[in-house]
């Protein structure tokens, strides 16, 4: 039956009856030489997990991934993207027949995720004048993307991401992209390609572009008209430009997402930020030099993401360059290594939506505020190596139930709360190293059944360790290190499952060494009284440190 509606297809003179007839079989109607295509590609594709089961037979419109146009009945969409978790385990591999050219109205083409490695770039593409979506991201492929690519004019979606063995030499046939809407060539190497800029700017419907570990090393700052004034996502990450920010980052008035990461930028944070007025992202990750410049216009910021720029200011002064309704709105609050001083006394209070406030590795120094309780949305709390002093009592945490990670690690902060306090958080993460815990053991972490990793080292705890605290469920790494800490450990702690670290050095353990979980990597139990027998048989082989040392009492 199909092959007889394929031969009308092909030779009924009347427009008529084959639309009639067209219609009529729409849906399931499969080009014969189309079919044969697949079956070719099929035949020297190692499909070890069968995701490619129902191509057989003759209705090759419904096989996974295949869309055929239901007019003409021509393959129009090819969707074999991997997207299993476990995506080694369902990559298809092998060849790539270049039968698939003969697919000639391709207009969508995924094959993302998968292993083609020993494939050179398939050439063939360039053939297919309809595409509109081509998508080789993590494919493995390796070689040199010919020129003839610039034919696909219609192409609107590019992604070419996580291929470290493609090359472009010669980035000028991006040009006749015309129609790009999304470029991604995260990973591709662009040999050091001085013109990108120039090439990048003659695409005036660009509107997100990826770049990443391209091997550039220049940047244009000398554009005087900017066409591609349409982007809304710029995204540059690990090049090496060793120059200024150009200014004309400021003509691209609709970027709602600037991420500029390990790119080699030195110079001043420039002013033209202050003119993304849709700005909603700014990551900034770089050895720039401050000030911060003022971003009053930025009313649509939610997250604010400055890392390592040397901004050498009062923390009130950045907070002063945003406009107090945006500070009501940012979320994401992230001012990492950027020789911060001040305190959180007063502007504080005013980011009431803050989900993550990451202040880590600043001299900011005070007490915390009691106005911190009020950010009822934190979710990751992150005062590390600062000098902030003086007491966090239930007040500051009682309301913050949704907290998940709580750094307060190398400060001068003591931790007071009552022995019955059930906090209404549930942490993944708690480093409180160096700060005063003690001297009682912490019972509200009794029912943070959640909590992964624990860094409680240097909190002056004289006390027992309590045998519940021995049976979390999801510990993955403790470290309770250089405090007074006494009892024994449960005889057998492989009920850990997750355990990796387990840090007890310098306490006064007593008894035996417990036996251990199968994937602890490191351990320290060093300076502990520990009796008895060492085990004479370790199951873990991942353990990678072991320190035994001035264990009392020790039996060999
Ligand atoms: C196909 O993949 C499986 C699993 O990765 C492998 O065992 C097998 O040798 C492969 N077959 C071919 C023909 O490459
Ligand atoms: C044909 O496909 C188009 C686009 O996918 C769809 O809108 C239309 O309903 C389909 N027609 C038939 C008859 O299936
Ligand atoms: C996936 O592959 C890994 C090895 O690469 C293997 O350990 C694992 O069991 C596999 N998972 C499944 C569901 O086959
Ligand atoms: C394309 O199809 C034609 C027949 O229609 C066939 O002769 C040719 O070998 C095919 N090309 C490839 C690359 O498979
Ligand atoms: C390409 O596929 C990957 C997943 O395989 C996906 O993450 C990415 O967003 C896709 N790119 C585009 C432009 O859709
Ligand atoms: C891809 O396949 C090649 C062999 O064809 C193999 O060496 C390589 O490890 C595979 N890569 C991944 C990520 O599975
Ligand atoms: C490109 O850069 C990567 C790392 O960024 C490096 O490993 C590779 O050798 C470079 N290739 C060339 C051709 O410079
Ligand atoms: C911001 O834009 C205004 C008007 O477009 C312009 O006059 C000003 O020079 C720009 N500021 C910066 C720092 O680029
Ligand atoms: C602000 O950003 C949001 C996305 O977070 C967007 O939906 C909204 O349109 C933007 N508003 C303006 C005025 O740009
Ligand atoms: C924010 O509000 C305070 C008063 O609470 C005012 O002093 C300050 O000037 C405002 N900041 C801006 C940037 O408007
Ligand atoms: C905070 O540090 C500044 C110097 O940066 C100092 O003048 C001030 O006294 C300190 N404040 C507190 C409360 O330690
Ligand atoms: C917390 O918020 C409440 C209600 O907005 C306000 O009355 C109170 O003063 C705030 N507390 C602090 C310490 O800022």
């Amino acid at each position: 039956m199909h092959s007889i509606e394929h031969k009308m297809h092909h030779f009924l003179p009347n427009i008529f009856f084959f639309l009639l007839v067209t219609r009529a079989f729409s849906a399931w109607c499969c080009l014969q030489h189309e079919r044969e295509a697949l079956l070719k590609f099929k035949a020297d594709v190692n499909d070890s997990s069968n995701r490619l089961v129902s191509w057989r037979g003759n209705e090759c419109c419904k096989w996974a991934g295949v869309r055929c146009n239901n007019k003409t009945g021509h393959v129009i969409m090819l969707d074999l993207r991997n997207s299993y978790y476990e995506w080694n385990n369902h990559s298809l591999s092998g060849e790539i027949n270049p039968s698939l050219q003969n697919i000639t109205e391709l207009e969508y083409l995924d094959i993302s995720y998968n292993n083609f490695s020993g494939n050179n770039f398939p050439r063939f593409i360039s053939s297919y004048r309809n595409l509109n979506y081509l998508n080789l991201s993590t494919t493995g492929l390796s070689g040199i993307i010919p020129h003839h690519f610039g034919n696909l004019s219609k192409l609107e979606y590019l992604d070419l991401s996580y291929m470290p063995n493609i090359y472009i030499s010669n980035v000028w046939f991006l040009s006749h992209l015309t129609s790009l809407i999304y470029l991604d060539m995260f990973q591709v190497n662009l040999e050091d390609s001085r013109e990108w800029v120039q090439v990048l700017n003659t695409l005036p419907l660009l509107q997100s572009l990826y770049l990443g570990s391209n091997n550039l090393t220049t940047i244009s700052s000398s554009i005087t008209v900017v066409n591609f004034s349409s982007l809304g996502i710029l995204s540059i990450q690990e090049n090496e430009f060793n120059s200024r920010i150009p200014n004309w980052i400021g003509d691209l008035t609709k970027l709602t997402m600037l991420e500029l990461l390990f790119c080699s930028f030195v110079g001043r944070v420039p002013n033209q930020l202050g003119n993304l007025t849709k700005l909603n992202k700014l990551y900034l990750l770089d050895y720039l030099e401050g000030p911060m410049p003022p971003l009053l216009n930025l009313n649509n910021l939610t997250e604010l993401d400055i890392t390592y720029v040397d901004l050498k200011e009062d923390i009130s002064r950045v907070v002063s360059k945003l406009a107090n309704d945006t500070l009501e709105k940012i979320e994401l609050f992230w001012l990492y290594g950027t020789s911060l001083t001040g305190n959180l006394n007063g502007w504080i209070s005013k980011m009431s939506n803050l989900k993550v406030l990451t202040l880590s590795y600043n001299n900011l120094n005070g007490t915390i505020p009691n106005a911190i309780g009020n950010l009822t949305s934190l979710e990751c709390l992150f005062l590390d190596k600062n000098y902030f002093s003086g007491m966090i009592y239930e007040a500051h945490l009682a309301n913050l139930s949704n907290l998940k990670e709580l750094n307060l690690d190398s400060n001068y902060i003591t931790v007071i709360v009552d022995t019955n306090w059930i906090p209404q958080f549930q942490l993944y993460f708690l480093y409180v190293s160096g700060c005063k815990l003690g001297p009682h053991f912490p019972s509200w972490l009794q029912n943070q059944s959640l909590i992964t990793n624990i860094d409680m080292s240097n909190t002056e705890i004289s006390d027992i360790v309590p045998n519940w605290f021995w049976n979390l469920p999801s510990l993955t790494s403790i470290d309770l290190s250089n405090n007074n800490m006494s009892g024994r450990l449960p005889l057998n702690l492989e009920h850990l499952t997750n355990l990796n670290a387990l840090l007890l050095g310098n306490n006064r353990f007593e008894g035996e060494i417990p036996s251990l979980p199968y994937v602890v990597e490191y351990i320290d139990m060093s300076n502990n009284l520990f009796s008895g027998h060492l085990p004479t048989y370790i199951e873990a082989p991942k353990l990678s440190i072991l320190v035994l040392s001035n264990i009392s009492s020790m039996v060999q």
